[in-house]
């Protein structure tokens, strides 16, 4: 049996030559707007969302020629929401992947076009998806619901909002992350469910809540006690910001009690469902334990 690492290496693998097919194809006019979604794509990045798509989908059999489409679309989305995440008037950053941010490289103007082009293209990707039929047209849906703006987009709005107008509290901290990460992560692994019928759809809906939870929590903690050469990204901007986070909201010592309490939910979940949940335990004990 695999160990851990190869198994994320071997579905990385597996990603990244979708991405790289992709990416290759990817041409426009200018050049300078192609060239912009491709340096943020092929940057480096975990692919955690399209790793965790393959995993589930190998678990209850769905197809990979199918569900890698919807993989792709996820980590587009994924993307733009980092490069318009990292702008001036977002959130400021300079680093992103352990290299400049696409508005340091490109400017701003191009960087807003970057994250709009990836967006606009995700989108096609499901349009066509949904060709093939229903359950086809359902899990495109789900990936829009989750990316929109009761998902990611309107997660990043009240994180700004919070920040603008200095508001705290546990309900809107819940709604942010719940938002803002735990959607995209939830939409990776309810996809192949929702193409296999519903199997397993509650289940998977669930676990990707509170790993996308989890996901947050070790981000904000990392965010104070990370390694700029790890994690490719700058160190202590959520308190500089006045950002409503996990850790400025709790404290680190309480942060990391509530990640392990939501870290047993997770594996309970996953001792629900039969079939080899092994490496969605281990990728969860990764996302507890993670340093990039
Ligand atoms: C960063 O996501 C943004 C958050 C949701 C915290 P990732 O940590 O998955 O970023 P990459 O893709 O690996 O760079
Ligand atoms: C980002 O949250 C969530 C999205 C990009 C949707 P953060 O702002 O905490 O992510 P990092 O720390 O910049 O990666
Ligand atoms: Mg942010
Ligand atoms: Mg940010
Ligand atoms: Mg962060």
């Amino acid at each position: 049996m695999l160990g851990f690492q190869e198994k994320y290496g071997d579905y990385l693998n597996k990603f990244n030559g979708k991405l790289d097919k992709f990416c290759s194809e990817l041409t426009s006019k200018p050049s300078v707007l192609s060239e912009s979604m491709k340096y943020s794509l092929l940057n480096g990045g975990k692919r955690i969302r399209p790793v965790l798509m393959y995993a589930v989908g190998d678990l209850i059999g769905a197809d990979e020629e199918v569900f890698s489409d919807y993989a792709l679309s996820l980590e587009l989305i994924h993307t733009y929401s980092l490069i318009h995440d990292d702008l001036p008037e977002m959130d400021n950053d300079d680093y992103r992947r352990g290299k400049l941010t696409c508005h340091k490289v490109f400017g701003t103007g191009n960087a807003v076009l970057a994250g709009d082009g990836l967006l606009n293209t995700a989108y096609s990707i499901l349009f066509n998806c949904c060709k093939r039929g229903r359950e086809y047209t359902d899990a495109a849906g789900f990936v829009c619901k989750c990316a929109g703006i009761g998902g990611m987009i309107g997660g990043q709005s009240a994180d700004l909002y919070c920040e603008n107008n200095a508001i705290s509290g546990e309900e809107w901290l819940e709604y942010i992350v719940l938002n803002k990460t735990a959607k995209l992560i939830t939409a990776a692994v309810a996809v192949p469910p929702i193409l296999k019928g519903g199997k397993y759809f509650l289940e998977f809906k669930q676990f990707g809540e509170d790993l996308g939870k989890l996901f947050q929590i070790v981000d904000d903690i990392l965010d104070v006690q990370g390694d700029f050469g790890k994690l490719g990204k700058t160190i202590g901007k959520d308190k500089e910001e006045n950002k409503l986070t996990y850790v400025t909201f709790y404290g680190i010592d309480k942060s990391r009690f509530i990640a392990d309490v939501i870290y047993d939910k997770c594996i309970k979940i996953l001792e629900g469902i039969d079939g080899d949940t092994e490496f969605l335990k281990q990728l969860t004990e990764f996302v507890r334990h993670r340093e990039v």
